[in-house]
């Protein structure tokens, strides 16, 4: 039997979305934000993930770029932070997030064990190259698979379907892995074994499905991928 494909999410999964905010705080003058840096993360994280939510209901899709800046827009008005420059610098630093530490070590070790790795991601394609590359990450993967192909955003089906074509797996044999409680549930419900990375020590979310693993970060990755 092959190795299981293991199928990543990237933000917040991989990446690590507060880190825009989070690296802007930390620049010289920039005071208003470093009182707010979480909040505006917060913010812009949620209105964005609304806003892909609300697209795909009502087939209004976009780019994730578009969504990324429409929500930033939003918190920073809803954080009392509107500034043009801010603005720019937080979108900069939206293209170079930070990986997870540990999310080289787990890629390695899925490598090395002969398992194929993707992401699966609403980002797109050109965000994630960018994202790739600035962690280092550049050959880690052998598929990055972004919605920019199917045209609508998570949870579609159509978009965990990508993962079969490229790999030609069952739903079941992949292991899906999603630091977010819906999509990881959502991906439940599309027939993938499913981990959700709980990095904020979440409640489940309160869905006609749940993961059928929950991990604090990516390194039980391997082992799950082992025994699946
Ligand atoms: C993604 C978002 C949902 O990467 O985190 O698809």
């Amino acid at each position: 039997m092959p190795a299981t494909a293991c199928i990543f999410d990237a933000y917040g999964t991989l990446f690590d979305v507060t880190a825009a905010a989070r690296r802007a705080a930390e620049e010289p003058g920039a005071q208003a934000l470093a009182a707010r840096w979480r909040e505006l993360a917060d913010i812009w994280r949620a209105k964005q993930l609304q806003y892909t939510w609300l697209r795909a209901i009502t087939g209004a899709h976009t780019d994730f770029w578009r969504v990324t800046e429409d929500s930033l827009d939003w918190a920073m008005e809803a954080t009392g932070l509107s500034d043009a420059g801010l603005r720019a610098r937080l979108l900069r630093l939206y293209r170079k997030l930070d990986a997870y530490p540990e999310t080289a070590e787990t890629l390695a070790a899925l490598k090395s064990a002969g398992h194929p790795t993707a992401i699966l991601s609403n980002g797109s394609a050109d965000m994630l190259a960018d994202a790739v590359q600035s962690a280092g990450l550049e050959g880690c993967f052998d598929a990055v698979l972004s919605v920019d192909a199917v045209g609508v955003f998570k949870p579609a089906r159509v978009v965990y379907d990508m993962v079969g074509a490229r790999f030609g797996c069952a739903p079941a044999e992949a292991l899906f892995v999603s630091s977010n409680g819906w999509d990881a549930g959502a991906a439940t419900g599309y027939g993938f074994t499913t981990v959700w990375v709980n990095r904020a020590d979440d409640p489940v979310d309160r869905l006609p499905w749940t993961p059928h693993h929950m991990v604090d970060d990516l390194r039980a990755i391997p082992d799950l991928a082992r025994t699946l």
